[in-house]
């Protein structure tokens, strides 16, 4: 049993770069509680001599004053006493100081790695490319973060601190006790393993069953959350008695489960005590025997009881301390998997050339890595430094994965991009994404000012640059409504800005880099005509002085583009200016005039 755990600790061995980083606190913490655990073991001596003065008091009682005890023989016995006393005090402050290190040092370090830790994951989960977000769930990833991390803590703090003082005082207890008296030490040694063993294997119980209650609990919550949340489907389609079924069977499930956690979690106090019973009723029933023989003296049975108590914590922690580092050795398990994900997005010639903005791409296709699913079919197209491009299309046909590509957030599967004519596989990748302004569909906004949102992308960014884009963005006027304007808290502390403003503030931050090239990924939606027609008439300075990718389903978008693509199922259909395709009478003509006769060019 403990075999099979101490065999499978590949994983925590991951963690022993963290240990030498802190040795000093780690040699310190084990210096510590060893002390801790030898001024401790001093005591029982102690209690035993103490005995020992009684005894020999009431010894020359008997023999010499036949009842009456002089006050100078008491008086002599109660200064040994005190002075024993003061000695076991002493010893239990100090043993309790060092008790106190020890916490100061292990578990500090264990505070100290558990910070690393996590900025080394952060910082590793920031390397690595979206292909990696796109597999797993990023509230996976955070609640991997924090609830594995957590119990890598515990293995770090508390189960090295708990371990290494169940060794060194069970060490030092069980050598004591020999040095004492062999034949007290084996009885009271006799029934340890038992205890230990039936700890480990009840702690097992209520572990797992907790485990259980958990998942019942979450199966309660979720079905009174969805029924509540769901009310209304609930009542317009009567299945009201239905749900209150679901609830009272899980309720019913969770009640059995509490119970049997109970039922074993009030095993556990009273086998501990009935076993440690047993230790101290045979070192009482031996050694009393051997005191009537006067091959003992009575104190020693007392400093037996104490050892027994001394070692009662060591072997009750080992269950616990077994399974924390089991738990522990499954989460740096996960954790080492997140370790192992490489960003493939990588240059060997990684260059940083001040960029003119021509874009190519040159038959470029694309399969998401992932899923499989093909997004772009042969993809040709130019656009010369300052030059604009639209890309239009319905939903699906591919023109975010366009983006996508340019921004280099994923190779293609064949075929070549190129900017100023070179590769940009040869770019530094970091640099290539900062060099360009991109505006996503989906915009995000971090909680925090409507000023540092629009900041994010440029350090120390002075307040009237971040006015000027605000205002070709055409979210000035808003910004300055609020109360708190460029201030303002966005988020969930803060205002919740409408989807328009969003994109609105979402362009203004991508304009505050002064990119050379501009991707604007499908940033109008959210907006009427109207307003869409106002940021285009604002922008066309600004996109006149850089190279631009509009990306919109809308024609009023990409009208004023110098070139425009029309994207169908991952495929180029038309290519041309607004008139041209109006002339040629194809795709674009048709979306062009259905969507004239919806009003939204
Ligand atoms: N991250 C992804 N992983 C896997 N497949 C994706 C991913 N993103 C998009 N796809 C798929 O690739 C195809 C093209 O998607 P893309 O997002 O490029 O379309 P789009 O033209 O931008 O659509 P929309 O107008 O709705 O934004 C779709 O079939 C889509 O399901
Ligand atoms: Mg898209």
């Amino acid at each position: 049993m403990f075999k099979h755990t101490f065999l499978v600790l590949k994983n925590l061995i991951k963690l022993n770069k963290y240990f030498v980083r802190y040795k000093y606190h780690f040699i310190l913490g084990i210096l510590f509680v060893t002390l801790h655990n030898l001024f401790k073991v001093f005591i029982p001596e102690y209690v035993k001599e103490s005995f020992t003065s009684i005894e020999i008091l009431f010894k020359s009682i008997s023999s010499t004053y036949s009842g009456t005890v002089p006050e100078s023989v008491k008086e002599q016995t109660l200064d040994v006493l005190k002075v024993k006393g003061l000695w076991m005090l002493g010893f239990a402050l100090a043993s309790g100081f060092f008790l106190f290190l020890t916490r100061q040092t292990i578990i500090v370090m264990s505070r100290l790695i558990e910070n690393d830790l996590k900025n080394d994951i952060y910082k590793h989960l920031q390397s690595l490319n979206l292909a990696f977000y796109k597999k797993n769930n990023t509230g996976d990833v955070v609640a991997r973060m924090s609830e594995d991390v957590g119990k890598v803590r515990m293995y770090l703090g508390p189960a090295v601190m708990y371990g290494i003082n169940m060794i060194t005082s069970t060490v030092a207890t069980i050598y004591f006790m020999f040095q004492s008296n062999v034949e007290l030490a084996i009885y009271s040694l006799l029934p340890m393993p038992l205890l230990s063993f039936s700890i480990f294997y009840i702690s097992r119980k209520i572990e797992n069953y907790s485990t259980e209650l958990q998942e019942n609990l979450s199966d309660l919550s979720t079905t009174a959350q969805e029924s509540f949340a769901g009310i209304r489907v609930v009542k317009s389609f009567g299945k009201e008695k239905e749900i209150t079924q679901k609830f009272t069977d899980n309720s019913l499930a969770f009640k059995a489960k509490s119970m049997q956690l109970t039922k074993i979690q009030g095993l556990f106090q009273p086998l501990m005590t009935g076993l440690i019973g047993i230790s101290i009723t045979l070192v009482v029933f031996v050694g009393s025997n051997k005191v009537m023989n006067n091959e003992l003296s009575v104190g020693s049975i007392a400093q037996f009881i104490l050892y027994i108590i001394n070692l009662t914590w060591p072997f009750t922690a080992i269950g616990w301390v077994t399974s924390i580092v089991q738990r522990a050795e499954a989460s740096q398990a996960r954790l080492n998997e997140l370790f192992d994900n490489k960003n493939e997005i990588t240059s060997e010639k990684s260059l940083q050339p001040a960029l003119q903005g021509s874009v190519s791409f040159e038959n470029v296709d694309f399969v998401y890595p992932d899923t499989g699913i093909v997004a772009l079919k042969n993809i040709s197209f130019d656009i010369e430094a300052g030059k604009s491009l639209g890309i239009l299309g319905s939903t699906g046909s591919g023109k975010s994965s366009i983006a996508a590509l340019a921004l280099r957030m994923y190779d293609t599967s064949s075929g070549k991009i190129r900017i100023d004519g070179v590769d940009i596989k040869d770019y530094d990748p970091q640099y290539l994404k900062r060099s360009i302004g991109y505006v996503p569909q989906d915009v995000f906004l971090f909680s925090d000012t409507i000023k540092n949102n629009i900041a994010f992308g440029v350090d120390n960014a002075l307040q009237k640059d971040i006015e000027q884009v605000a205002q070709m963005a055409d979210v000035h006027q808003n910004i300055i409504d609020f109360p708190s304007q460029y201030e303002t808290m966005l988020g969930e502390r803060g205002i919740t800005l409408s989807g328009g403003q969003k994109q609105r503030v979402s362009i203004a931050r991508a304009l505050l880099k002064d990119p050379k090239i501009l991707i604007l990924d499908d940033c109008l939606s959210a907006v009427d005509t109207k307003t869409e027609h106002n940021i285009l008439n604002n922008l066309k300075d600004v996109l006149k002085a850089r190279t631009s990718i509009v990306i919109s389903h809308r024609v009023s978008s990409v009208k004023l583009t110098d070139k425009i693509i029309v994207l169908d199922k991952g495929e180029v259909v038309e290519v041309g200016t607004h008139d041209d395709l109006l002339k040629s009478n194809g795709v674009y003509k048709t979306i062009y005039e259905k969507q004239l006769s919806q009003e939204l060019v």
